[in-house]
């Protein structure tokens, strides 16, 4: 008898386990962002720009001015260059229309001239060549777009001062504007291309090099309360630390919304590659600083600390960059409650941009409205621009993966 109990005991335990391993996912609760409709919308405003822009000239669109409807385009050489090609491939990745492969093919290789010895270029080849030819590469697997990406590498990492340890990002206003080595904090986003050189056959040393940047910038591009300065000074020689400044912010001791965008998906990244626990606490401070410091509906103002007088515009490009990188945070994130904060965060921020007020709509062909690019050099204010249409379809994109992937940070 007893030994009959003992054997029921066992095939209800195991039966227990095998019917929980066929249990369906998690229902994740749906905290109202339409992903397939928003995916669509950014479809339908591809194909308008496509229609507009043609493609026989390798110029691409940048932005559009709050009062036009125009595209402002710009050539391969420009800091955003990567960013029209990136959100193509993204476009054909959750669309499928093989129209918009042959525009991202074509875009793509437009940027391969970057490599052209006559053009020096600057830390912004991480933005050019990981936008395009990486996200390219990731999605065909053709080694073309491997080797030009690794090409790419190999440009940015000259950029290196193994004195100080980071990559300089600026070289043009070195000694225009007296800022010996300078490391802005989009640079951040540049160690995407070096730790992927590093992990698919280029020089073993660019995951060094990346996450010595990160080191360096961590210990002295931040205050005590975790709002980044835009720019870190230092001595070109003796690798010395000289002082944090602005470029793009309302002041010096203020915190530019970008910048702070930028530095949480850097140090996300950062701690994705290296898995050292020490980035993500970091980060964990950083995210922190942001997400106390927005209005209700998380769509920061260009800065922080600009005052409301005589106008203070709104950037959704740094809610698109923000967003994109909480959601990444979520899935790498060890503590349960905080993975889920910031899932709900980034879909606050997805919703607020997909709302009419954000929305370009059948206004202009872009995805977003009110960005802002440099205000205090007064241009590309309250406007639409590529990168964070960029950073808006990557963070759909993501968000699209992880939910398919069974991917809940619901308690
Ligand atoms: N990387 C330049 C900017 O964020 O405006």
């Amino acid at each position: 008898m007893k030994t009959r109990n003992v054997i029921f005991q066992i095939l209800g335990v195991v039966c227990i386990m095998l019917c929980s391993c066929n249990l369906p996912a998690k229902d994740c609760k749906d905290e109202g962002v339409d992903v397939v409709a928003d995916l669509a919308y950014c479809h339908k405003q591809v194909k308008r720009t496509l229609q507009l822009v043609g493609n026989d000239s390798c110029l691409l669109p940048r932005s559009i001015n709050t009062l036009s409807d125009q595209w402002n385009m710009t050539s391969v050489y420009d800091w955003t260059s990567g960013f029209w090609p990136g959100i193509l491939w993204y476009d054909y990745e959750s669309s499928g229309d093989e129209s918009v492969k042959k525009e991202a093919e074509y875009y793509t290789a437009c940027l391969a001239d970057l490599l052209n010895p006559e053009h020096k270029g600057d830390h912004d080849l991480g933005f050019q060549f990981f936008c395009s030819f990486v996200n390219a590469y990731r999605i065909t697997a053709d080694p073309y777009y491997k080797q030009v990406a690794l090409a790419g590498a190999d440009k940015l990492a000259t950029f290196f001062n193994p004195k100080v340890g980071t990559i300089l990002s600026w070289a043009h206003i070195e000694k225009e504007k007296g800022w010996p080595h300078n490391t802005i904090m989009d640079n951040m986003m540049n160690l995407d291309l070096l730790f992927w050189a590093a992990r698919n056959g280029g020089n073993p040393e660019y995951y060094r090099m990346a996450e010595s940047h990160a080191r360096v910038t961590m210990q002295h591009q931040f205050r005590s309360d975790y709002t980044n300065y835009h720019v870190a000074i230092y001595d070109t020689v003796s690798g010395d630390f000289i002082k944090g400044i602005t470029n793009q912010g309302y002041s010096d001791e203020s915190c530019w919304a970008r910048g702070q965008a930028w530095a949480i998906y850097g140090f996300t990244m950062v701690y994705r590659e290296t898995r050292n626990k020490e980035y993500l606490r970091f980060v964990e401070k950083l995210a922190e600083a942001y997400l106390t410091r927005l209005p209700a509906d998380y769509v920061p103002y260009w800065d922080f600390d600009a005052p409301d007088v005589p106008e203070r515009p709104k950037d959704v490009s740094a809610a698109a960059v923000c967003a994109s990188a909480l959601l990444e945070l979520s899935s790498l994130e060890d503590d349960e409650s905080m993975a889920e904060s910031y899932w709900r965060s980034a879909e606050r921020m997805l919703r607020a941009l997909s709302s009419d007020y954000y929305r370009c709509g059948e206004r202009k062909p872009a995805f977003l409205l009110h960005a802002t690019g440099n205000l205090p050099a007064g241009y590309e204010i309250d406007a639409s621009i590529n990168y964070a249409d960029y950073y808006y379809i990557e963070a759909l994109h993501r968000y699209k993966i992880l939910k398919q992937s069974g991917f809940c940070p619901d308690k």
